[in-house]
């Protein structure tokens, strides 16, 4: 029986594999530049540890994880997101005794049970970056400089910032009191989720996808209107920095993220062309996460970035992508050449260039046509030019020829990395 992949992976083939690639090392420039450094944590967790750090009311945590029992009794999930895992990393390694701001980035794997569709599958890739140990606004709006000046490397337009601030555990919980007064003539309309949220975090009930839900919320009170002192003057401090920079963001008070750490700023990178899934990139504040894991009050802030929607948003923009690359050069024996061709093989690859042969006994023709298709440039490898050394390298793309010297494969070398 034929076996397929698991429902919501996907396969990422050679022919794409140049614009991960290319996404990826540009992000790693780019946060190297703003003096980001790697971090890699494990696929998975103690289950505990996403309960704690998402919030048991979201949906990731209620619905969407993959969740299992170990043979040693221990109950652990794939991670569905990186936060979770790198704060219990900074402190686990006393990253905190670091100097302040630590400031790390990821590229990773995620994993959430989710109804599969355009932009949202169960396997997925993330980059992210979090900083950690700063307060004020500043570092808020560093990391935004950092997503557009990306987008930008990238070449991508069109895409806006969305900001908001869903303020501190002081303002949320008088907030909360008004928001359930605003609730309370609605519970009958809301969903059986919402009614559990109404009394567990009502907060939640404004990120519900169901439709009547969202019909009730849309003229909930906002939280940005209703925030203490000192998260005004932060989120009033985050615009004045944005608008040093040149950035001018989208005030939108219906975001609220879908994870219960945030604190603050929270914002989203949009796009039209991602489909229903718009929101190429989420992240926000989360002052209170480090302590809620086990670690000294510390401040932090980080997004993360949907790699498959980034290249959706590529390529319906229309920006130009690098195409697989062929290899420098194809060496097409005889019969009577192999042995010497494998060898020669052999010692281009020493040299480090990238060059193939026939492995399965192709004839000329053959091996010609799959050059074509595979590679640059060609040299038949004659008995004459076993004997001689001298040979043609012919060009693939034109049919220029070079003479070459096969006894000298220094300068050959040299020539083909050219
Ligand atoms: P998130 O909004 O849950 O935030 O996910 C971030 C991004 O991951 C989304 O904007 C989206 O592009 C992508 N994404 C999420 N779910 C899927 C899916 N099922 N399929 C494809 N792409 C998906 C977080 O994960 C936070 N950890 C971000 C953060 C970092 N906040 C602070 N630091």
């Amino acid at each position: 029986m034929k076996i397929s992949a698991p429902k919501g992976t996907r396969d990422i083939l050679p022919a794409e594999i140049t614009r991960w690639q290319r996404v990826e090392r540009v992000f790693a420039e780019t946060c190297a530049n703003y003096g980001y450094q790697e971090i890699r944590v494990p696929t998975f967790e103690y289950t505990e540890l996403f309960e704690r750090g998402v919030g048991d009311t979201t949906d990731v945590v209620t619905k969407e994880m993959y969740t299992f029992t170990d043979k040693g009794g221990r109950s652990l999930t794939l991670r569905p997101e990186g936060t979770a895992g790198v704060v219990r990393a900074y402190i686990e390694n006393g990253m905190a005794s670091l100097p302040s701001p630590v400031r790390l980035f990821y590229d990773i794997t995620a994993f959430r049970y989710e109804n599969v569709q355009k932009g949202r599958y169960r396997e997925f890739h993330q980059f992210g970056a979090e900083a950690f140990g700063a307060e004020g606004p500043a570092v808020d709006a560093e990391l935004i400089h950092l997503l557009q000046q990306y987008f930008t490397r990238l070449g991508l337009k069109q895409t806006s910032l969305h900001i908001n601030s869903i303020g501190c555990p002081v303002c949320r919980a008088s907030y909360n009191d008004l928001l359930r007064d605003y609730l309370r003539p609605y519970l009958d309309t809301l969903c059986e989720t919402c009614n559990v949220r109404f009394e567990k975090n009502p907060l939640r009930v404004i990120d519900c996808k169901v439709e009547r839900c969202q019909a009730v919320t849309k003229n909930a009170p906002a939280l940005l209107d209703n925030l203490c002192p000192d998260c005004a003057e932060h989120f009033a401090g985050l615009q004045q920095h944005l608008k040093l920079l040149g950035i001018e963001p989208v005030i939108d008070r219906g975001i609220v993220r879908g994870l219960d750490y945030y604190t603050r700023t929270v914002f989203e990178f949009v796009s039209e062309h991602v489909g229903t899934q718009g929101t190429i990139c989420g992240g926000g504040r989360y002052d209170g996460l480090v302590e809620s894991i086990g670690g000294q009050p510390t401040p932090g802030i980080g997004f993360a970035l949907g790699v498959e929607r980034l290249l959706m948003e590529l390529e319906a923009q229309e920006l130009e992508l690098p195409q697989a690359p062929l290899l420098p050069l194809y060496l097409a024996p005889l019969p009577t050449t192999r042995d010497a061709t494998a060898l020669l093989c052999a010692r281009l690859r020493e040299r480090g260039i990238g060059v193939a042969t026939d492995l399965i006994g192709r004839s000329l023709k053959a091996q010609l046509k799959y050059a074509a298709k595979t590679a640059t440039a060609v040299i038949v490898v004659g008995d004459t030019e076993v004997e001689t050394g001298n040979a043609k390298l012919r060009n693939l793309s034109d049919g220029s020829e070079t003479e070459v010297n096969l006894n000298d494969l220094d300068t050959l070398a040299e020539l083909l990395k050219k």
